[in-house]
């Protein structure tokens, strides 16, 4: 019996196949290469297509015995979702619709889904944890929430059982250094200040230096990579027990700000960052930091890096190695 992972040729997708390659499972990809990369996916079976299309994912799951589906493919950036909220609605939303129509034709019903702290909103507390009210801000956070709601459903109606997990701000790469982070555009932090000392931009923007923060920059939970994959194992593991359709907050419980993740870059790297103070982010709340909790005591998730160095670390790590991410290694 396979796993079929969609968008598992992306940021988190790619780590998690890995995570489940050393579990010993047999793993098949789905992904349409818009943003993933075929150099991550490696020797894994990859199916090229699109959740737009029905048929594609029929014959996908005709050719495998799918035991369960991790699903990370959907589209990711903010700034862009509330620019589109058309393409976020219907590659998020509607096309989520044909997997899950797809697996209910099919008889799968395990899911696991890549959901966001963006269903959240505005924090009204911080730690913020599942009970937390969900009030997106923007259509990426109002997609994932809007999935979420689905999976209620589906598991109503159809016995759908599903794990949604909600990343606080995932960062660092495996390891190795074979696979890491590589968003054209990219838009997140770490990489971005990694970028600069590699000289590939001029300076880091730090958004906004009047929040009501210790320093005056906006503070988030970074979480690594490899611990957010070994989250979706433990989920799969869940499902397979038993357990029924219920939400998780993934993130550390520590908040650092803009100015501590350029200390911590520092640190590590033993250059200085150029930075210029810019105008706030639209959009960007001052402080998400999670409460975990509940998937350390239900999934038994335990996250290995306990701290900033030690993400930025690995981040380092691919990023010097492949300063311009997939690009070189493509055939
Ligand atoms: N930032 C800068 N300069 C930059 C880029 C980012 O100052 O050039 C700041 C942002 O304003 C923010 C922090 O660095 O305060 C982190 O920004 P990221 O873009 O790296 O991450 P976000 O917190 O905005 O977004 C992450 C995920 C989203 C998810 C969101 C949940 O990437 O997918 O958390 O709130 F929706």
């Amino acid at each position: 019996m396979a796993i079929l992972v969609t968008g598992g040729a992306g940021y988190i997708g790619s780590h998690t196949v890995r995570a489940l390659q050393k579990q010993g499972q047999d793993v098949v990809v789905l992904d349409n290469l818009h943003k993933g990369h075929r150099a991550s996916v490696r020797d894994i079976p990859l199916h090229v297509g699109d959740l737009a299309d029905p048929s594609f994912l029929d014959m996908v799951f005709g050719q495998h015995a799918v035991e369960a589906v991790v699903h990370f493919a959907a589209l990711s950036l903010v700034g862009e979702s509330v620019e589109y909220p058309n393409r976020y609605f219907r590659n998020n939303a509607a096309y989520a619709l044909n997997l899950l129509d797809a697996m209910v034709e099919h008889q799968v019903d395990k899911l696991v889904f890549s959901s966001t702290a963006a269903v959240y909103g505005e924090p009204v507390k911080v730690p913020i944890d599942e009970g937390h009210p969900k009030s997106p801000t923007n259509p990426y956070g109002e997609s994932k929430s809007m999935v979420e709601t689905m999976l209620r459903r589906y598991e109503e109606a159809f016995g759908l059982r599903s794990i949604s997990l909600r990343y606080f701000n995932a960062a660092g790469a495996d390891p190795s250094g074979d696979i890491g982070e590589d968003h054209q555009p990219e838009t997140h932090l770490i990489p971005i200040i990694l970028q600069t000392l590699l000289g590939k931009r001029s300076h880091v923007k730090i958004f906004g230096t009047d929040y009501p923060t210790d320093d005056g920059t906006c503070v988030r939970d970074y979480i690594h990579v490899n611990d957010l994959s070994d989250a979706h194992l433990l989920a799969l593991d869940a499902l397979s027990q038993g357990c029924g359709t219920s939400a998780y907050n993934l993130g550390s419980g520590c908040g650092y700000s803009v100015r501590q993740v350029i200390d911590a870059v520092e640190a590590v790297t033993g250059e200085q960052v150029p930075v210029a103070e810019s105008p706030r982010r639209p959009g960007d709340p001052a402080v998400l930091v999670a409460s975990s909790s509940r998937a350390r005591s239900e999934l038994g998730w335990e996250p290995q890096y306990e701290s900033l160095q030690a993400i930025v670390e690995t981040a380092w790590h691919w990023h010097k190695n492949h300063p311009n991410g997939y690009e070189e290694e493509t055939p």
